[in-house]
């Protein structure tokens, strides 16, 4: 039992480790073909509609949300490490739910270099 638990520790750390260094490793933001499958495939269907198509929080989605999704427009002040939690984990009590596999719905997920390149499209909403 006790070496049960021992390799159970070591599974663990090792997950987290790799999650970790995902959340280090960044999209290449300038393959702009990769981007835009990403904006057609996963921004379009997952996230515009709260979101919107400029990236100003302003999608039919979220008509009366409270908190509203934030525009980005103006940019964000939030690091891609922050970004890349709340799309992975989502925002706690509010309607942005998690993408990771795990947290969201089966079939949803969205996988970590996808999230990875969002970063990119939300920077790039950016005027
Ligand atoms: C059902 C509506 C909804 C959908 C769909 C949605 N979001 Fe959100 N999102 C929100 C709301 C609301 C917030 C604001 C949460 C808060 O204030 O804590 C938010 C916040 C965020 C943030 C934090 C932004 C910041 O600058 O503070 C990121 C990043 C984000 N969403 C990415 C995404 C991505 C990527 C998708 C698609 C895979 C997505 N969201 C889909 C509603 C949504």
């Amino acid at each position: 039992m006790k070496r049960l638990k021992k390799s159970i520790t070591i599974v663990a750390v090792a997950l987290s480790m790799s999650l970790a260094t995902g959340i280090v490793a960044a999209a290449d933001c300038d393959d702009e073909d990769a981007v835009k499958t990403v904006q057609k495939k996963i921004y379009k269907k997952k996230c515009k509609k709260c979101h919107g198509k400029k990236g100003n929080g302003k999608g039919p989605g979220a008509k009366g949300m409270d908190p509203a999704p934030p525009s980005w427009v103006a940019g964000t002040d939030k690091s891609d490490a922050d970004l890349y939690k709340i799309i992975m984990e989502g925002s706690k009590d509010t309607e942005m739910k998690g993408w990771a596999a795990g947290t969201a719905k089966k079939g949803k997920e969205v996988s970590e270099d996808d999230a990875h390149t969002l970063i990119c499209i939300i920077r790039n909403f950016k005027k």
